[in-house]
């Protein structure tokens, strides 16, 4: 039984010696076989690589090259292999090459990286860049295109603006020699109503006479201010003023207008409005007076209002007050109202033949409005009249006026 045991024993002994060899032979095998695999599946990813890839021993010739860099090169791999490849073997050398496959010239980018491996020195890859380069190519051309372009519109802009100015210029000198002579007819007019002896007829002839001109005045004055604004020729002018006399003034000038009509015309000024203040009255008044001119055109029946009110006060030295014009008239309707404010743009086409103007009283008195930093906003409802409001920043007259 122990014999048998030992017997086994050696026999097991002897076995697993023998099994021991053969595991060695098998896992020789097994490495030479899975070197195998490795290498071939490192050549097969080698060849599946889209960049050319060059192996080159230490004088610089092929020692390996994938199907990829036979491709891009335009070379079999035999005609490849050991020839000289000649470029310099120092890592991270990069370059272009230009080659010519087909009849047509490609752009290759070469990155060289130093190997150490058996005969192996360095390895190249190998980029077609060509369609990169052409874009390139086309890129530049384009932008030189767009220079180009954007040169030539510099030109005609500076040009434009140049012409702009030079009928700017023609209009206000147009509009400044038409409102002598025009002055001239007013002045004439009057004459013949208060001094002549002139008859019913001849009379009513003259009032006609002074009427139109006074319009034509008008349109020359308010075409005169335009192209003065426009060509940046008008500046602020800052001086005291009576707020009371300032809208005093501008009531003044459409309440014969009002009377005709049969409309209200009041002034409601806010007593917390200081009395005197400073700040380009002649432009707030100018702007008020456009305002309330469309004011007593546009309105048939009711009111028109001509106000201010105080909105903040800063102190030491600026109060913000708000000024409007408010009327019961026809009213604009929302989509005219963004429009309105531009020059020659009336609320719709009948306007001009039923009210006249040119419609630039709006544009002049917003330009102003924003030369003193305000911005002119309309309220309105088609029907239901229209506020017409800005808000300024204006400074006390002086100290004395503070607290009134
Ligand atoms: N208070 C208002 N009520 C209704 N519509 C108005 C009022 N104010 C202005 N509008 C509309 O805005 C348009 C532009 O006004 P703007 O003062 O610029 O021109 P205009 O009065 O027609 O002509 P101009 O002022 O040159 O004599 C007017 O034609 C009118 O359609
Ligand atoms: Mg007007």
């Amino acid at each position: 039984m122990n014999s048998r045991n030992i017997d086994h024993r050696d026999d097991t002994v002897f076995h697993f010696k023998d099994e021991n060899k053969q595991e060695v032979a098998d896992s020789t095998q097994v490495q030479k076989t899975r070197l195998r695999t490795s290498s071939k599946s490192l050549l097969r990813i080698l060849n599946a690589t889209a960049d050319g890839i060059l192996i080159l021993d230490s004088s610089g010739y092929v020692v390996f090259c994938n199907k990829a860099a036979h491709k891009l090169l335009g070379k079999e791999e035999h005609e490849l292999m050991g020839t000289m490849f000649g470029c310099p073997i120092a890592d991270g050398h990069k370059t272009e090459l230009q080659i010519t496959r087909n009849g047509r010239v490609r752009t290759v980018e070469m990155h060289v990286s130093a190997l150490d491996y058996e005969n192996a020195a360095a390895v190249a890859c190998l980029r077609d860049i060509t369609k990169h380069v052409d874009l390139q190519k086309t890129l530049a051309a384009s932008n030189a295109e767009l220079k180009k372009l954007n040169e030539e519109l510099v030109q005609a802009r500076d040009e434009a603006i140049a012409q702009h100015k030079l009928k700017g210029q023609f209009v206000a000198n147009i509009s400044h020699e038409i409102r002598t002579p025009l002055s001239g007819i007013l002045g004439l007019a009057d004459i013949l109503l208060n001094d002549c002896q002139l008859g019913e007829e001849e009379l009513e002839n003259v009032r006609l006479i002074q009427q139109a001109s006074a319009q034509l005045l008008t349109i020359v004055n308010d075409i005169l201010d335009f192209s003065k604004l426009d060509a940046g020729h008008i500046s602020l002018q800052e001086s005291d003023f009576m707020l009371d006399s300032l809208l005093e003034e501008v009531r003044d000038s459409v309440v014969g207008a009002c009377a005709q009509k049969n409309l209200s015309i009041s002034i409601v000024l806010d007593p917390k409005v200081p009395k005197q203040l400073n700040g380009d009255g002649q432009k707030i008044r100018q702007s008020l007076l456009n305002l309330a001119h469309n004011a007593v055109k546009f309105t048939p029946t009711g009111y028109v209002r001509i106000g201010a009110e105080l909105q903040s006060t800063s102190y030491p030295n600026t109060v913000r007050v708000k000024f409007h014009v408010e009327d019961t008239g026809i009213g604009i309707e929302k989509l005219a109202q963004e429009k309105i404010f531009q020059p020659f743009v009336q609320a719709d086409g009948s306007t001009t033949r039923f009210y006249g103007g040119t419609g630039l009283g709006l544009s002049i008195a917003k330009h102003f409005v924003e030369l003193m930093k305000g911005r002119l906003s309309v309220d309105s409802e088609p029907g239901s009249g229209a506020k017409f409001w800005f808000e300024l920043d204006l400074k006390y007259a002086d100290a004395d006026d503070r607290h009134q």
